[in-house]
């Protein structure tokens, strides 16, 4: 099988080695709300899906967040995905320090209970995934830290009524070189590439 020419060849030019990659997710991070940890929110863009099963993801964080040591010290967190109405308040968790102020409130976020850890969900966001920390790497700027995942949160009006949950109502967005994005048109899906055209039924003319 041949595909046509996947889009237009560019001159290239040599870029400085860095975090190039993108679009990434941009996510808000509960932690705290055990071990003597008041409930803390911060915004992470260096997040990724790293095993199917078992499922698990991996956070990236500065050693001198402030979130940083509540997610040392309780080993949990959860990763709350935010919708476009969530914008400016992902955008404002990631400015601001929980050391000063309680973010939950500042930022008019809903704390709401987690099935499996301690620490609060965001009610608003339309998926949250709770963590237990399996391991960290301190890397350099950041700690790695590499977690199962241990229970998984959607609100219920993605769901349809056969099950499916129904991602593209979920107004999710994207981060790339500093800007947030909206998703834009649907592309085609898992393995579209491949799919096989069903046959149109021949009119007949007989
Ligand atoms: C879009 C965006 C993405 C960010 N991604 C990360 C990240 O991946 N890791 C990190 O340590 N800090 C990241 N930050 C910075 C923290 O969210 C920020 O320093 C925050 O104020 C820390 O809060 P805390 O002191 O309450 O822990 C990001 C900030 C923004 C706005």
């Amino acid at each position: 099988m041949s595909l046509k020419r996947a889009g237009k060849i560019a001159k290239k030019i040599t870029w400085k080695p860095g975090n190039m990659l993108a679009p990434v997710p941009v996510v808000l991070v509960s932690c705290g709300g055990s071990r003597g940890w008041k409930p803390n929110l911060i915004t992470i863009a260096w997040i990724g899906s790293v095993c199917s099963d078992p499922p698990m993801l991996a956070i990236s964080v500065k050693p001198e967040r402030y979130s940083h040591g509540i997610i040392k010290s309780t080993g949990e967190f959860v990763v709350n995905v935010p919708s476009a109405d969530q914008t400016k308040a992902t955008d404002w968790c990631g400015v601001v320090s929980g050391r000063d102020l309680d973010k939950f409130s500042a930022a008019s976020l809903t704390p709401g209970p987690a099935l499996k850890v301690g620490c609060p969900i965001v009610v608003e966001c339309p998926i949250n995934i709770e963590c237990r920390i399996r391991t960290s790497l301190p890397l350099g700027s950041h700690t790695l830290f590499l977690a199962d995942v241990a229970a998984v949160q959607v609100s219920a009006d993605l769901v349809d009524a056969s099950g499916r949950l129904a991602i593209e109502k979920a107004g999710l967005i994207a981060f790339a070189h500093g800007h947030y994005f909206s998703l834009g048109r649907h592309l085609g899906h898992f393995g579209f590439s491949v799919r096989k055209r069903k046959k149109r039924k021949r009119a007949r003319s007989d």
